[in-house]
This record gives C-alpha cells, sequence and structure tokens, in this order.
C-alpha cells in the first residue's frame, strides 16, 4: 500500500486574525507532501501527486530524507551562530561586488522587489549568505564557528534529492534539453530579522517575486524568539500563489522532515509554459520574532542557449521576442541587475 499522504486535507481552510487592527483572511494551501520511500521507488501515484502539486500550486514536499532532520537542526543550529556574531564582524564577510567579486558571502538588505503599485520596496529585515554547492575555492568561510560542514552537508543532500525530482518531471534531460554538468548550485542561507527592527510601511520579510533560475528547493523556516524556539506564528511564513487560482496561500511547512520544492522562471522558459515559475512572498511575523531557513537554487549552466516560445520571452530580460535565443547568462545578468539595490541607491 502506498504511503503517499496529503499533510493537510483538500479543504481549503481559513484562519481569520488580527493585524494591526484590520481583520484579514489568510487562505491556507493544501501542501501534498509525498514520501521519500514512495519517491524513491518511483511509485506511480506518488509521482502523480508531485508532478500534478508542482504544476497546479507550485510547490510540494517530500518526507522523510535519510539523514535529512539531522542536517537541519545542525545547520540552523550554526546558521543562528553565525547570525548572532557582531555586525561588523559579518560585514567582513560580505562580497566586494564594485571590484567585481562574485556575490558569495553575506548579504544584508540588498534586494528589491515591485509592489502592485509599481513601486520599489527594499527587503531591509532580510540577510543571507551565499556559497556554492558543492563547495569550492570561491566560498566565503567564517573563521568564527564552522559554519561549512552543516552548510554543505545539508545543501549536498538537497542537491541529489532536487536533481532526482527535477529528471522525474522533465525539467532536466533529453526533454528539457537542460543539462547541468559542473554547473555549481547556489546555496543561501536565509536569516529574516524582528520586524520591530525594521520599516514599519514594509509588512513582508521578503516581496512577492519568482526565483530565476530553474528550480529551488527549501527547507521549513524555524523560528525563534529570546532564543527559543516558537511554533510559526499564524501570520508568518511562506505564501505562494497558487498557478491553478492565482491567489497567494500560506504554506504551513512545519514538519521539519519535509524538503520542499518550487518552479523557477527558466524553467518555465525552458518548457514553453508547460510548467510555471511560482510566485511567492514572505510575510512578517509581529515583534521579536527570528526567522531562520535555506534556499537551494538550481541555475542552467551559463552558457546554454534556448529558444524558447514561453510568454516569459516577452520579459525584457529575455530579449522580449519569442524563438529568440537567450543564453542562462543573460537571463542571470538581466534579474540580478533588476533586483539587486545598487550601491548608490
Ligand atoms: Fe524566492
Amino acid at each position: 500500500m502506498s504511503t503517499t499522504k496529503t499533510i493537510f486535507s483538500s479543504l481549503i481552510l481559513s484562519i481569520l486574525f488580527m493585524c494591526k487592527g484590520n481583520a484579514e483572511e489568510i487562505e491556507i494551501l493544501s501542501l501534498d507532501v509525498i514520501s521519500y520511500e514512495d519517491f524513491a521507488a518511483d511509485d506511480a501515484r506518488a509521482l502523480i501527486v508531485l508532478e500534478k502539486a508542482l504544476h497546479e500550486k507550485g510547490i510540494v514536499g517530500i518526507r522523510g530524507v535519510p539523514g535529512y532532520v539531522e542536517k537541519v537542526s545542525k545547520f540552523i543550529e550554526a546558521s543562528r551562530a553565525f547570525s548572532a556574531l557582531p555586525e561588523e564582524i559579518k560585514e567582513t564577510y560580505a562580497p566586494n561586488r564594485e571590484g567585481g567579486d562574485l556575490f558569495l558571502g553575506y548579504e544584508k538588505g540588498k534586494e528589491r522587489f515591485m509592489r502592485p503599485d509599481g513601486t520599489w520596496v527594499i527587503d531591509d529585515l532580510k540577510t543571507s549568505f551565499y556559497v556554492s554547492v558543492p563547495d569550492n575555492s570561491q566560498n566565503i568561510w567564517p573563521v568564527e564557528l564552522n559554519l561549512k560542514d552543516p552548510f554543505q552537508a545539508l545543501a549536498l543532500l538537497m542537491s541529489d534529492t532536487t536533481e532526482a525530482v527535477m529528471e522525474k518531471i522533465g525539467l532536466l534531460g533529453e526533454e528539457s534539453g537542460v543539462f547541468l554538468n559542473d554547473e555549481p548550485r547556489m546555496a543561501r542561507m536565509l536569516y529574516y530579522r524582528k520586524s520591530i527592527e525594521g520599516s514599519s510601511e514594509n509588512p513582508l520579510w521578503c516581496g512577492a517575486h519568482f526565483d530565476h533560475g530553474i528550480f529551488t528547493a527549501l527547507i521549513p523556516a524555524f523560528y525563534f524568539v529570546d532564543g527559543e524556539v516558537i511554533p510559526e506564528p499564524e501570520e508568518a511564513g511562506l505564501f505562494v500563489k497558487e498557478t491553478s487560482d492565482g491567489v497567494f496561500k500560506k504554506v504551513v511547512a512545519n514538519d521539519p522532515e519535509v524538503m520542499l520544492f518550487q518552479v523557477g522562471e527558466f524553467g518555465q522558459l525552458v518548457t514553453n509554459d508547460a510548467i510555471r515559475a511560482t510566485e511567492h512572498r514572505v510575510e512578517k511575523a509581529m515583534g521579536c520574532v527570528e526567522r531562520y531557513t535555506l534556499a537551494l537554487f538550481f541555475n542552467a549552466p551559463m552558457d546554454i542557449v534556448i529558444h524558447s516560445n514561453s510568454e516569459l520571452t516577452k520579459d525584457a530580460r529575455y530579449g522580449g521576442i519569442a524563438g529568440d535565443p537567450c543564453s542562462f547568462d543573460q537571463w542571470n545578468k538581466a534579474s540580478f541587475d533588476r533586483y539587486l539595490v545598487k550601491e548608490e541607491e
């Protein structure tokens, strides 16, 4: 008998909560989660659930990857230790972008996203630490603590699992024409600071956006108040706009055994819209809550050139014309150019 499970019922639940005096309704996404056992055994029903969820909801989970929970726990511990370092020490691990450095290392409040009214807002409370996976000589590692081992151990496990998912849904291989070859994955340690430290005008820890690569893996987020772990606050967390109905819904990802997967824009481009990129955002928790997570991004090799007929070809980053050639290098650079805050801003 299949052990495939759905974490939450198929009913969309609604929660009413009070936020700054206004009643807002939060819709909960019915997250589909399959077991790793079924996934690894190519269980047909499980693979249908996986693929359908990615197509209709833009997100899916796999529970029970061997060794995952332990690696997540050690990573969160190391992430908290790094985040607790004085700011002036963390800043020494920031890349020198103006000097042409890669963006590997520490980053604080450097991304901006467009609001529905067309104005741009900077994610002032988001800090990141980027590394290549597997480890290479371009990575920057702090000397104050061992971030490298737990970071790489978790990211490598996620990388293997995610690559298998991408192959099974046709994002890698002959069907898409994309092979990862030796292209490193990009892992991003994320620490969202307390909302009381930021601008009250921005209700988001991370503005609504699409990841620009092919595919993304995520761990569930961990929340702390005064050093104590707490359950995810109702108002906070990852919200995903379901592909099928275009409504942002909260992903209740409170099971540390689950690895999550989302689709990126280049995945939509290479499949000519057969699978669509996942729009998502992160809502703040009120007060003194801190949030930790990890995202692993899968890019295409920089020199790959596609001739897409996706509607995303209308985007200026692609060049605006369906069927025209576009390299991942071009798409990648144009995406950073659009979303990264320039030093002079
Ligand atoms: Fe994202």
